[in-house]
């Protein structure tokens, strides 16, 4: 059994080892891709792999195509809408995510984050502090769960929505769950996104919610990029002074969002929300596992197609 790990962005070094370790126990071979810049470079390498673990790396039908032994994919992290599911339920190929695995990490830059927004990029001048300030958490998953726990921690007033999580999930937490989307950002100072990027998502996030925000409003992006509408945000930041963009996932108007907003945006130079050795760790190891329990024992646990 042949497994690629194949990174643009690669793991830390303790979870290679990790890695090699479980498929090497397990009768397999590890091979690394990490840093390529271009995809034929990955068509080459997983041209013979059995098993492939990537990060934000797309799988592309391409991909697929290239990949003639390939049974599992795994994405090491939790969103997968790198991955074309129909592509790979066409040959006959398991897609599997790792959730959870870097939910932690995610969450503690999203809270840095909203620090570095209340302190105005730590620029001098009189800041906010987050105590007393609402917080709302949009889409109550592993990553806003922990959000809102750190929140609370802060002394933030915290709420969710998330039409998908019953109620009472979200209040055995202490936290006061919306009734609405827009409620939650009438409500909030500070929103944390948390949705992923579907089809039903994308764009969805623009003048409609954040023309609603109270006063001083901050939106935190750690989640995708694709799920703002770009232009309407632009526009909401002309019209509302008060309003900031803090995101890890820059938009593709940066540069202009950049230049003209100073204090009120800012974007992480690359994603780093899951950039921390021990969610590399979490993630790279349990997707090993999961590729080995698959091969050993057709354990489909966290199969997304
Ligand atoms: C995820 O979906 O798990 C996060 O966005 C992390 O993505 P990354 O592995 O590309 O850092």
């Amino acid at each position: 059994m042949k497994t690629l790990i194949a990174t643009e962005k690669p793991f830390a070094e303790e979870a290679i080892t990790g890695i090699r370790q479980i498929i090497e126990n397990a009768g397999g071979t590890l091979h690394l891709l990490e840093k390529y810049t271009d995809t034929n470079t990955l068509y080459n390498a997983v041209a013979d792999a059995d098993a492939l673990i990537v990060r934000s790396d797309k799988v592309t039908k391409t991909l697929i195509d290239a990949a003639k032994q390939l049974k599992i994919v795994t994405r090491a992290g939790a969103g997968y809408d790198n991955i074309d599911l129909p592509a790979c339920t066409a040959r006959g190929i398991v897609a599997m995510n790792t959730p959870g695995q870097n939910a932690n990490a995610v969450a503690e830059l999203a809270i840095g984050l909203m620090i570095y927004a209340a302190r105005n990029t730590f620029q001098p001048g009189t800041g906010t502090e987050l105590k007393n300030k609402k917080l709302g958490i949009h889409a109550y998953g592993n990553v806003g769960r922990q959000v809102a726990k750190l929140g609370k921690g802060l002394g933030m007033e915290t709420l969710a929505f998330d039409p998908f999580i019953p109620n009472n999930t979200i209040t055995q937490d202490n936290v006061q769950p919306c009734t609405s989307v827009e409620e939650l950002y009438q409500t909030c100072h500070y929103i944390s996104l948390h949705i992923p990027a579907t089809e039903q998502t994308k764009q969805s996030i623009g003048r409609r919610l954040l023309s609603t925000m109270p006063k001083g409003g901050c939106l935190i992006n750690t989640a995708r990029k694709e799920i703002i509408h770009e232009n309407e945000l632009a526009d909401i930041l002309h019209q509302r002074p008060d309003i900031k963009y803090i995101t890890d996932i820059a938009p593709d108007n940066h540069t202009t969002l950049q230049k003209n907003f100073g204090t009120r945006y800012f974007a992480t130079p690359k994603k780093i929300g899951a950039e921390t050795t021990q969610a590399n760790i979490n993630a790279g190891i349990a997707a090993a596992q999961q590729i080995v329990n698959f091969f050993t024992h057709n354990d489909r646990t966290f199969q997304l197609n």
